[in-house]
């Protein structure tokens, strides 16, 4: 959304690609997931007396939306990128086959993974778990508004204190809200370390791929 209220913003768009791209470049192997709260809150239409099914139905085609204005960015940018959905849309959309994902990524390209799981019940969030540890990736980063994890929401506690560093268990029982508890137990079932920093610091990204200690890391 960028600054808007609703939507897409392009610019937006711009300024993370270029980031990502850059990483991607030097020959980190990247998948993005992406969701779709800036065109549609499936939760939000749920507690309004919509079926979750069908709301979450809508949230996961909202987000292939998002992946072609990522793709379509990204490609204006100079990059190879493949959208791969796990709804079947496939005159807009590669189905998602976990060996396709494998295969784009080894040649260099980057993977969007569109449609979160599939599944309704199931938040972007676990898509991007599961998809990690499908492709068995290194690290699962998650991009947020804030510095990392705070024992408190930073927003309306002036002494939140971040964590640098936090297990999956200790995230699961004080509640924490980092990501919902499958995608968390998930990371932890997998030993999937999970780091997550803010996006909106320029740069941010390249350090946390590098290694810089930025953002919160989650593991045994
Ligand atoms: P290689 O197998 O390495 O050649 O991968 P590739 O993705 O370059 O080749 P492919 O011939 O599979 O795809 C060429 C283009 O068509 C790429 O932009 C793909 O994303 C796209 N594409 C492939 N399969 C589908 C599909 O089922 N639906 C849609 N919409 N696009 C597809």
């Amino acid at each position: 959304m960028g600054n808007r209220p609703y939507g897409i913003d392009p610019e937006m768009i711009r300024e993370i690609s270029a980031e990502i791209i850059d990483v991607a470049s030097q020959g980190v192997q990247f998948g993005i997931v992406v969701g779709a709260g800036n065109i549609f809150r499936g939760f939000q239409a749920s507690a309004q007396g919509m079926d979750r099914t069908s709301a979450d139905h809508m949230g996961m085609v909202a987000t292939v939306i998002n992946c072609l204005a990522i793709q379509n960015i990204m490609e204006k940018m100079g990059a190879q990128v493949r959208v791969l959905s796990a709804l079947e849309i496939k005159e807009v959309a590669e189905p998602y086959i976990q060996r396709k994902a494998m295969r784009h990524l080894e040649k260099g390209r980057i993977v969007i993974f569109a449609s979160g799981t599939g599944n309704p019940y199931f938040t972007t969030d676990t898509a991007a778990v599961l998809r990690a540890v499908e492709i068995k990736a290194d690290v699962v980063i998650k991009a947020t508004k804030v510095d990392g994890v705070y024992d408190k929401d930073p927003a309306k506690f002036t002494d939140a204190r971040m964590y640098q560093r936090i297990s999956y268990t200790e995230v699961l029982s004080q509640y924490l809200k980092v990501m919902d508890s499958t995608a968390i137990s998930m990371c932890r079932d997998n030993a999937l370390p999970l780091i997550v920093f803010n996006l909106f610091k320029q740069g941010n990204i390249k350090r946390v791929v590098m290694g810089d200690p930025v953002g919160t890391l989650v593991e045994e």
